[in-house]
């Protein structure tokens, strides 16, 4: 049953009463600009068709009571006092810091609910399931106080939780794409003017996700210190954000920025190629060029591999697999924040099965994990339903 239609199901079960409002939030895969939204940078995701629903109705003791239906747990806390973090459980945090966050622009929200989530997002696999409970809760939220937040505010509010709620420190791009996707199309976004540019998927093209079910501890000590590593390269440039730095200013201070930190200069690097490389995709979409796509993404990658460091073995066996089936035709590359999770291929829709296949015979054998592997639909933000 897909998580729309459980979590009305479950709400009747659990709370004895028909759900009044149901709201729907997907999660996302990123075509191309890996960790450039931290760097005020471009990025080109869309939504998928996996997602988190939430679905709940009015109570009139300022008391939040949300059911987690994939995890059997409740939590329930109070509006008319300081939100405070529940360690016991990690997807508490979620909710509990999307609401706190709400009730700090909008104090005059009281209204309390009875919430059952549910969801499909496969978890911790770079496919964004916490942004996608965050933008979900917070729709949620603003549709039940109708509150005056826009989806683009509900996503930063989001970002805001996962920040200093939940003590990840991402940029806004996940919970963007969650609030603001568009059926058919990717996303262009600017994530410093936040302004975006959709661009449809070309017809005959298919979007192709595969889960490596590889997971390293290490993802956000890692991924704290390419944000570090970045902050210190723009101040090198003197500038407020590598964003700022074109690819011929990098490579005139290249080698005074190496000399002093290698690593910083390594990041730094993909950062600008990477920010070119999303302007480049949207003009190789709009030109009907999935060949130039393909490539760019195939740059995109090694960039991650060899400047970035943030791809695994096992990442890199499944990106090179992809390739060799889909060729000049179109491309494949690591997606998310890295050390681990999914690969996105973007092929011919009769490219599918061979790509399906070469991978089903030999990711498991070289690696001993067995992939999963989706084709997925460019599909709408945050909605209700
Ligand atoms: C994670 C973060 C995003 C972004 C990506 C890398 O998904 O949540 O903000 O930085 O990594 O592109």
């Amino acid at each position: 049953m897909q998580p729309k239609d459980l979590a009305k199901k479950l709400f009747s079960e659990k709370f004895n009463r028909t759900s009044e409002l149901n709201v729907y939030a997907p999660g996302r895969v990123n075509i191309i600009g890996e960790h450039t939204d931290y760097n005020d940078g471009f990025v080109m995701p869309c939504a998928i068709n996996y997602g988190t629903a939430v679905s709940g109705a009015k109570r009139d003791d300022h008391t939040f009571c949300v059911y987690a239906a994939d995890l059997d747990q409740f939590d329930c806390f109070r509006l008319d006092r300081p939100i405070e973090q529940n360690p016991s459980e990690k997807w508490t945090g979620y909710v509990r810091g999307v609401v706190k966050f709400i009730l700090e622009c909008c104090p005059e929200f009281t209204q309390g609910a009875d919430l059952v989530i549910s969801g499909n997002v496969p978890l911790s696999s770079g496919l964004s399931s916490s942004a996608s409970l965050e933008v979900a809760v917070g729709k949620f939220c603003q549709q039940l106080g109708e509150l005056p937040l826009s989806n683009t505010d509900i996503a930063l509010i989001g970002q805001k939780a996962e920040n200093k709620f939940v003590g990840a420190n991402c940029g806004n791009m996940d919970q963007l794409i969650s609030a603001l996707g568009q059926q058919d199309h990717l996303l262009m976004i600017d994530c410093r003017s936040l302004e975006t540019k959709a661009t449809p998927v070309p017809h005959n093209i298919a979007v192709m996700i595969v889960n490596s079910h590889v997971k390293h501890d290490l993802v956000t000590g890692e991924y704290n210190t390419r944000r570090q590593q970045c902050e210190a390269a723009a101040k090198f440039f003197g500038v407020k954000a590598l964003r700022d730095v074109s690819i011929q200013q990098f490579k005139e201070k290249e080698a005074e920025l190496t000399a002093l930190d290698g690593e910083a200069a390594k990041r730094a690097r993909h950062v600008v190629t990477e920010n070119q490389r999303v302007l480049d995709a949207v003009d190789a979409l709009n030109q009907g060029d999935i060949s130039r796509l393909g490539e760019l993404m195939g740059q995109s990658h090694d960039s991650m591999r060899d400047d970035f460091e943030i791809t695994t073995p096992e990442i890199d066996y499944l990106v090179e697999l992809a390739q060799q089936v889909i060729g000049k035709s179109g491309g494949a590359r690591m997606t998310g924040g890295g050390f681990g999770g999914c690969i996105v291929a973007v092929a011919p829709v009769e490219k599918v099965e061979e790509v399906r296949k070469i991978i089903a015979d030999n990711y498991q054998k070289r690696t001993g994990i067995k992939e999963d592997f989706y084709v997925c639909t460019a599909s709408q933000g945050v909605h209700l339903c």
